[in-house]
């Protein structure tokens, strides 16, 4: 365990490292920022999204959340997308659960009688797993069944994006951004990809948008 000062320390450290590589890497920093990517994870501490994929600071814009999920209904998330989407306009959005997610496991155990606002969170994997219930229950080990809903989900929440309005709208608009799935394996720090979703995929009719009155 690390002394909070340390994480201080660690910073004045790399800052200096940063600077004597390159002098003028901050004051580009402060310039603008044009990343390529937008990734949607897991809140989890072993799933580092820059480092994983060796990314420079500018080059991913990050929301996390537990169990990487993206919701209708929720304005952080989807503000962040929309940002991400109208603004910076990334090329790709980037899904990216883990195998062995507490978050999963949690949901597909009990409700926590100590987590109530948790609890409300992980219903909407609950549902997932419902959807998907025969599938998953006829895998033999509860091991097995979190990271079959861990995959599950990851495919789900990369369909949720291509629900969201500011999706569709960029799509019509741009063609752009493409939407995938990724898993990260904590047992070997490699990802694999699940699903991609390009613009022009055929979005079932009940998610789209009516077209306006000419
Ligand atoms: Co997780």
């Amino acid at each position: 365990m690390q002394d909070i000062d340390t994480f201080l320390q660690n910073n004045k450290d790399w800052a200096q490292k940063v600077t004597a590589q390159d002098p003028t890497f901050f004051e580009k920093m402060t310039k603008t920022q044009s990343p390529e990517l937008l990734w949607i994870g897991c809140s989890d501490s072993r799933v580092p999204a820059e480092i994983v994929v060796g990314a420079q600071p500018g080059e991913m814009f990050i929301h996390r959340n537990i169990a990487n999920q993206v919701i209708a209904t929720d304005f952080n998330c989807l503000s962040v997308i929309q940002y991400a989407v109208n603004v910076l306009q990334v090329k790709h959005v980037v899904v990216c659960g883990h195998y062995n997610c507490g978050g999963v496991r949690a949901a597909l155990s009990k409700q926590n009688s100590s987590l109530l606002i948790t609890n409300k969170w992980l219903m909407h994997i609950k549902n997932v797993y419902r959807l998907h219930q025969a599938e998953i229950d006829a895998l033999p080990t509860q091991d097995l069944r979190v990271n079959k809903l861990v995959e599950l989900n990851i495919i789900e929440q990369v369909h949720a994006l291509s629900h969201a309005s500011i999706i569709q709208e960029s799509w019509t608009k741009h063609n752009s951004p493409t939407l995938h799935g990724w898993v990260y394996n904590l047992s070997d720090g490699l990802l694999n990809s699940l699903i991609s979703i390009n613009s022009g995929a055929e979005i079932h009719p009940i998610y789209q948008y009516i077209a306006d009155e000419a």
